[in-house]
């Protein structure tokens, strides 16, 4: 189980240790070569955002085949990683998602809520994301679209997005 992803990198914000944790040896007693980041260790006080994007730029750097992220809900953690060019991140909390997000969407980057699944559930999911194969042939096509449609809007935008304003 889970041979063809070799080096795999896992992190969390401060609301997802407990699931990291729990990862952590679930991944370790398969002998699953895992690599616990800990970027909160290391720079005391970061948010999801730059954990995210440390993670990402590793995978993307070809430091890990792939990556784990949790946070509260998994969705700060997805869109942060996707963000980074070349990186395919999606939150799954059902075993079927796992999988396609692999055979489907070809992402290299799961996220994890632990504020809305069990540890047992995302231990099943995590499985089913790191034994599914390869993208499917008929999806091929449609992730090549999608990395022709990244590289394009790449060229297209140099200007930065409008700011978020926060609601009182
Ligand atoms: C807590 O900071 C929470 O916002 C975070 O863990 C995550 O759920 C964001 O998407």
């Amino acid at each position: 189980m889970n041979d063809c992803a070799r080096r795999i990198a896992i992190d969390s914000d401060s609301a997802a240790q407990t699931l990291k944790t729990e990862l952590l040896a679930h991944l370790r007693s398969q002998e699953v070569a895992v690599t616990d980041v800990e970027y909160l260790a290391s720079h005391p006080g970061v948010e999801y955002p730059d954990i995210a994007f440390n993670l990402a730029h590793s995978v993307r750097g070809g430091e890990f085949d792939r990556g784990i992220l949790l946070c509260g809900t998994g969705l700060g953690m997805a869109i942060c990683a996707n963000k980074v060019p070349g990186i395919y991140a999606g939150t799954c909390h059902d075993v079927y998602s796992a999988e396609r997000l692999r055979r489907s969407n070809a992402a290299q980057i799961i996220t994890l809520g632990q504020r809305v699944i069990g540890v047992e559930l995302a231990k099943k999911i995590v499985d089913a994301w790191l034994s599914a194969g390869a993208v499917d042939g008929r999806s091929a096509k449609k992730v090549e679209r999608l990395q022709e449609l990244e590289a394009s809007e790449h060229k297209a935008f140099a200007t930065p997005p409008p700011a978020i304003r926060a609601e009182p």
